[in-house]
């Protein structure tokens, strides 16, 4: 990252319509490390973008954000279809990785997720992602069978008080 990002706040929120242009980047980024073979949750597509940018509902779009870039992205899905309990999915910017942005952006969903009442989070895998193995298991994921290749994993969530 360059000197100007380091300086820079970090802030993690909700993506919102001033993200557009920088959520496009990312996933372009993200497409351009070949990382939506490992991680496709939807297209990363500039249209994709528009749509999380305008999104209003019960799901969960997240950004982490320095600068007005969008470093690091996740999402808790599955309310909207009336599930209650969400799937989880997170990317961070590949020149952005190993400094903690991934635990940082998990541990806002696990929050997020408890605030809201759902018991447990829900997540899918490739077995040969081993930084993303390693970090869900670091967080008390439990993987419990597979689905189309992918292993899915569980982390209960403590009650709210
Ligand atoms: C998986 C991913 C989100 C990790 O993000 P990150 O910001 O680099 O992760 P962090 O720096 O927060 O590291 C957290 C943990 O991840 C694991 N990890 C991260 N990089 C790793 C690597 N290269 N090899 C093995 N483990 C790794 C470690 O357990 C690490 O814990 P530590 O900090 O105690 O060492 C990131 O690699 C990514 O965006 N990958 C592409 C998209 C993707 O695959 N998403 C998951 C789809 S299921």
């Amino acid at each position: 990252m360059s000197a100007d990002l380091l300086r820079e706040q970090l802030e993690l929120r909700r993506v919102g319509p001033d993200l557009e242009a920088a959520l496009a980047e990312l996933f372009s980024a993200l497409v351009a490390a070949g990382d939506d073979r490992s991680f496709h949750p939807h297209p990363f597509t500039p249209e994709a973008a528009a749509e999380r940018a305008r999104y209003a509902g019960l799901d969960v779009y997240c950004a982490a954000v320095v600068a007005g870039r969008v470093l690091g992205y996740g999402m808790l899905r599955g309310w909207d279809e009336g599930y209650a309990v969400p799937s989880l999915g997170i990317a961070i910017h590949p020149a952005a990785r190993g400094l903690g942005l991934g635990r940082l952006v998990m541990e806002y969903l696990h929050c997020e997720a408890r605030r809201r009442g759902a018991p447990r989070i829900r997540l899918k895998v490739y077995p040969a992602n081993a930084a993303a193995v390693a970090l869900y298991r670091s967080l008390g994921y439990e993987f419990q069978g597979e689905e189309r290749g992918q292993l899915v994993g569980y982390k209960a969530l403590p009650a709210r008080p």
